[in-house]
């Protein structure tokens, strides 16, 4: 017998936090349980998880965030964990026992400086999720994800992945005791995110496919074999992924900032943002909502091309090319969500060229913050978006920076040494680049050659100070 995804609560559960259910994003058909593949079994539509006491009375949203400030100095594990700290709006386990974290979340909220003179920003901010225990936003999602597993008394986690997800998968299935199984496009994502995985100790699978043919194989996996399903389509994970919003908005002091920019794949993390959004709203926490914004590697716009296309009635999937490999979809799982809270919060939805991403990388690096490719989409859609006067430069902006510098190595390194579109359409162009690259200086091991390769980099000028 497979253990059933439940969301049945036992009398040890918190009295704070009552029963959740799994609500239909296609037909609003309400179930207590969730089948294997998280899919409605009337209409085949992805699920939601809700709680009717997020929206009752009982939840003051001046308590909560006294509530969610004070946890921040407590030695509690859940407490120090930046996504369980803010309890009250998750789907709470049976016991604390089951609870999987290692403290992620509580990640910086970085000026940049460097960024608001490009744009002509005065305020423009970065979410750093690479920030998170293995580097990147998945996380959040997956501390709750693997959190109910583990509840659910799962041996085996899986998921399909560009790489974030197969390394924060595996890392919390060892540290819950489960074991993991990772499938990934064979070659089409960085080493670094692969090595984590190995290290994590998960079974991987190198398929000779791509993304979307991953997550399909998974989606027929997970009806034949007792293994739970780690993807964000797996409504847990996007519940512990609004945590980004909460925390956000707290290191805001409850003062929402205009614009929320985020990097579309999957599609699960804008939905989760979203989401959170409106629940705070609807709770109070904040009085109105920021402008949710998506952007898109131009070679992986489904979303974009949906929306221009089909007027976001039916998805019109591409096949997907981009050295941003972490993005590098096709066939969004969460389109419909996405949609939604793009309608709801009235964002923009864009797309952005290899150049764009490459030169927005190096400009985010030169802050001394520095994220993966896929990230740096936010800062190439904000200047599009800026132009188009969607954006103003007077108002708020946050990037959300969803993967670490270290996660690719390769594009970074490849950038900087001049090579990364080498033998593409885009070489000619990419010289506009150059100002941008800090390529490595071989030289001979002598005090002469060291101090002369300083005094002519000293000439060619230094980086502007930070005001
Ligand atoms: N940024 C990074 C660094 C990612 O790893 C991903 C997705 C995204 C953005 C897009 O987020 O899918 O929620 O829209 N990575 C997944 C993975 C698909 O398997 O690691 P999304």
């Amino acid at each position: 017998m497979m253990p059933s995804t439940t969301s049945e609560k036992s009398s040890e559960a918190s009295p704070a936090q009552a029963a959740f259910i799994f609500r239909c994003i296609g037909c609003a058909a309400i179930a207590r349980s969730a089948a294997h593949d998280f899919r409605c079994s009337r209409c085949g539509n992805l699920l939601e998880i809700t709680d009717a006491s997020w929206k009752s009375t009982s939840l003051h949203a001046v308590a909560l965030k006294s509530i969610w400030h004070e946890r921040r100095s407590s030695n509690e594990f859940l407490d120090q964990s930046g996504v369980w700290r803010f309890r009250e709006l998750l789907p709470a386990p049976v016991s604390t026992e089951h609870v999987v974290t290692l403290r992620e979340g509580n990640t910086p909220l970085y000026e940049l400086p460097q960024c608001s003179r490009i744009t002509g920003m005065e305020q423009l901010y970065a979410k750093h999720q690479g920030m998170n225990p293995t580097g990147s936003f998945k996380d959040t999602g997956m501390t709750v994800a693997a959190t109910f597993a583990h509840e659910a008394g799962y041996r085996w986690v899986a998921c399909a992945s560009t790489g974030n997800t197969s390394a924060s998968m595996a890392a919390y299935a060892a540290r819950g005791g489960m074991r993991s199984l990772v499938l990934v496009p064979e070659g089409k994502i960085s080493w670094s995110k692969l090595s984590q995985a190995l290290d994590y100790g998960a079974l991987t699978c190198q398929l000779r496919t791509d993304f979307d043919g991953c997550l399909r194989l998974l989606q027929e996996l997970v009806r034949r074999a007792p293994v739970y399903q780690l993807n964000s389509i797996n409504p847990f994970r996007l519940e512990g992924q609004k945590t980004l919003a909460f925390e956000l908005l707290e290191q805001f002091g409850w003062e929402p900032p205009d614009h929320i920019i985020v990097p579309g794949g999957n599609l699960g993390n804008s939905s989760a943002i979203g989401k959170a959004l409106l629940e705070m709203l609807d709770i109070g926490l904040i009085s109105r909502l920021p402008k949710l914004s998506v952007i898109q590697a131009e070679g992986a716009n489904a979303l974009v091309r949906t929306l221009r296309e089909a007027e976001g009635k039916n998805l019109v999937s591409v096949q997907a090319e981009t050295r941003a490999t972490a993005i590098r979809i096709g066939n969004p799982a969460s389109w419909q969500k996405a949609i939604k809270v793009l309608e709801a919060t009235g964002g923009a939805c864009e797309q952005v060229s290899e150049i764009e991403i490459a030169q927005a990388k190096a400009e985010i690096g030169a802050e001394g913050i520095g994220c993966e490719p896929a990230s740096a989409v936010t800062l190439a859609g904000l200047k599009k978006l800026l132009r188009q006067g969607f954006v103003k430069t007077g108002e708020t902006v946050v990037l959300v920076l969803t993967g670490n510098l270290l996660k690719d190595p390769d594009f970074t390194n490849e950038f900087h040494r001049g090579e990364l579109f080498s033998g593409t359409a885009d070489e000619q162009e990419a010289a506009n680049l150059n100002p941008l690259r800090h390529p490595p200086v071989a030289l001979d091991a002598t005090l002469d050659a060291v101090i002369q390769t300083l005094e002519r980099a000293e000439k060619s000028g230094p980086p502007e100070a930070n005001a």
